[in-house]
């Protein structure tokens, strides 16, 4: 059997399985969304969002792409995050990297002329090792500076977040949402907290918006 033939197999039984347990599980669910919490994780297959929390639908707003980034020119991130602060109003953003992360691992690496459109996108990731280039040079083994640069990765994500309209208007005046920088173990499963950044907290000037409307 085809991999796609048994995903349909499997949602059916899932489905099924879900209306047994509660007749009316979908049509609960359809009449609306309301999600305590915005998840921007790595598209890695290993650290599934809500399998990892074990939430159920309805529970997560999730974006994931390579190496869990938030970018302050991606409309794809920036409309999630727009979405989710100012219509689900969710009380938590989570920044999820997870150790051993092939695109961290590449970033470290060489460019490679055959995945442009990769090369680009890790490019700020080569840019956070370029601004803890020290502290991460002075790690012995060619693992742990990976290590280093997964966990500095998701602290200046957390910090990006911090640094856009979105997140400073919502602070200013709603006091939510709480910033959480967090990272995965592929090799036991646990989540370790890196940073937890409350509303009102300061962000350097030069990042600061001073206009919003009243
Ligand atoms: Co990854």
């Amino acid at each position: 059997m085809e991999h796609f033939e048994k995903m349909l197999l499997e949602n059916k039984a899932w489905a099924k399985e879900k209306v047994l347990r509660e007749p009316d599980y979908f049509q609960r669910l359809s009449v609306d969304q309301n999600p305590g919490v915005l998840w921007i994780g790595c598209s890695d297959s290993r650290v599934p969002a809500e399998i990892v929390v074990h939430a159920q639908p309805g529970e997560i707003f999730v974006h994931r792409n390579i190496a869990n980034q938030l970018i302050t020119t991606d409309f794809n991130g920036l409309s999630v995050l727009q979405y989710a602060v100012d219509v689900l109003r969710v009380r938590d953003v989570i920044v999820c990297g997870h150790y051993n992360c092939g695109g961290i691992r590449a970033a470290l690496q060489k460019q490679n002329a055959k995945l442009l459109l990769v090369n680009k996108w890790l490019k700020h990731v080569k840019d956070i090792y370029r601004l803890h280039e020290e502290e991460i040079e002075a790690l012995g083994s060619e693992e742990e500076k990976a290590r280093r640069l997964v966990e500095l990765n998701v602290i200046e994500q957390v910090r990006n977040l911090a640094h856009t309209s979105i997140v400073q208007q919502s602070w200013r005046q709603a006091r939510r949402p709480i910033l959480h920088g967090w990272v995965y173990g592929l090799e036991d499963g646990l989540i370790k907290q890196l940073t937890t950044v409350p509303p009102g907290s300061a962000v350097s000037p030069i990042y600061e918006y001073v206009d919003f409307p009243e």
